[in-house]
């Protein structure tokens, strides 16, 4: 079986849902279920054995230990997480306990359990760590996208804490031959995805008639990639990556923040027209006729990291995996899925999803 971790957040539950139905490995996933995980996410999985869900810490290294001696997976792929720069800039204390002890932790666990496994088991176990392209720090408008071998110059506490975890990743491979991959990915997005960052939150937003808040001028660029996208991109590596190597993967979509905001406007605009919903301005108190008029730009997030890009020939060339998405088509299916998705949405907004968690799965494991 393969152990997951942060199978509950955005990028992890859309990764166990893909696993799920495109194998038939069991899966362990282990998440602490914070603000940013939402067991609705795997509702689909209520009653399929093949997904074991564990509530718990991954700073907990008994349970780890149990869970290693218990389960006996073959790979780990690690998404638990801190994942939002803002709250890092507000709150970083926690970014360093998961992403970095945290990390450490798991590590410690894997290897523990790695080096007791026999010689042909230990050559097949993976860990596979996801991190991110904001580890490699901010680019200007002429720079070549990052590499693997783009020096680390991480910028916020968040991207501080990630190159971390990947420094120590990449140590325990170096020092003890522990089978490790690592993938830094570029920004997704998709269903599931908490209405904290930028393309849910400016969707959710709109259809509220609340403020979009762009930060600064707009025009930092991000390189966005379809979430399945990236599944499938860490499934392939898991299967024939190289192990102690390192992969970029991105979807070679640089689009500025603003772009992206108007994007957003005008295929709700269509798909959702303001007039048809009586979408009112929260701000002025009239009836919304475009949702761009509801754009406002806001003070920028401190230390704001400019540009990103992924150059992603490295995974493509060695492993042949690309996109199946294009902005365009990724962006609609995005859309498409919080219009009609609109319950997950109003419980992630009235906290409800957390009730539901206590209700259904604090009394056990499921
Ligand atoms: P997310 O915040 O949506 O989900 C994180 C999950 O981890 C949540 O389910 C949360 O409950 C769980 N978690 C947090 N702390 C934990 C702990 N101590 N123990 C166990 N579980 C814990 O994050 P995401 O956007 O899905 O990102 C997943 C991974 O991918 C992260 O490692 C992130 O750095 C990386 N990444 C994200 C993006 C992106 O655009 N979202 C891009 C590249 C890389
Ligand atoms: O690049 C990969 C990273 O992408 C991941 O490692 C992070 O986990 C993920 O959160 C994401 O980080 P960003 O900071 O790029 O994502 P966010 O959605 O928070 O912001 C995207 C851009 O939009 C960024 O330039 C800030 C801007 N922004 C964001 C919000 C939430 C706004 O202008 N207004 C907003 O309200």
């Amino acid at each position: 079986m393969i152990f997951v971790t942060g199978g509950a957040g955005f990028i992890g539950s859309n990764f166990v849902l893909q696993w799920c139905a495109q194998n038939d490995e069991p899966l362990l996933n282990l998440d602490a279920l914070t603000y940013a995980g939402n067991l609705a996410n795997l509702r689909a999985l209520a009653s399929n054995d093949q997904h074991r869900f564990i509530h718990g810490n991954i700073c907990d290294a008994e349970l780890l230990t149990q869970l290693f001696n218990e389960h006996k997976p073959r790979a780990v792929v690690h998404f638990a997480a801190e994942s939002h720069v803002d709250r890092s800039i507000s709150s970083p204390e926690a970014f360093v306990q998961t992403n970095v002890l945290g990390t450490f932790r798991l590590l410690e666990a894997a290897r523990s359990h790695w080096q007791n496994l026999p010689e042909d088991k230990k050559a097949e176990f993976r860990f596979l760590h996801v991190s991110t392209d904001e580890v490699y720090g901010t680019l200007t408008q002429n720079d070549p996208a990052f590499t693997e071998s783009t020096p680390y110059a991480p910028n916020s506490p968040y991207s501080a804490s990630k190159a971390a975890s990947d420094h120590l990743v990449r140590s325990y491979f170096h020092t003890y031959g522990m089978p490790v991959l690592t993938t830094n990915c570029s920004n997704n997005y998709g269903p599931y995805h908490f209405p904290e960052k930028l393309i849910p939150l400016m969707i959710v937003n709109a259809l509220a008639g609340k403020a979009l808040p762009v930060y600064g001028d707009g025009q930092q660029i991000r390189d966005w990639l379809y979430v399945e996208d990236h599944c499938s991109g860490i499934r392939r590596v898991l299967e024939a990556g190289t192990c102690g190597e390192t992969y970029n993967i991105g979807g070679w979509n640089e689009k500025a923040n603003i772009d992206i905001v108007h994007t957003l406007c005008t295929l709700l605009d269509e798909l959702a027209p303001p007039s048809d919903r009586g979408v009112i301005n929260q701000q002025t108190g009239q009836p919304v006729k475009q949702y761009a008029e509801l754009i406002t730009y806001v003070t920028d997030r401190p230390g704001h990291d400019r540009r990103y890009a992924i150059d992603a020939r490295k995974i493509e060339r060695e492993l042949g995996w690309k996109p199946a998405e294009t902005f365009e088509t990724g962006i609609r299916k995005t859309v498409d899925w919080y219009l009609n998705n609109q319950e997950w949405v109003r419980n992630v907004m009235d906290g409800s999803y957390r009730d539901w968690v206590a209700k259904h799965y604090e009394s056990g494991n499921k």
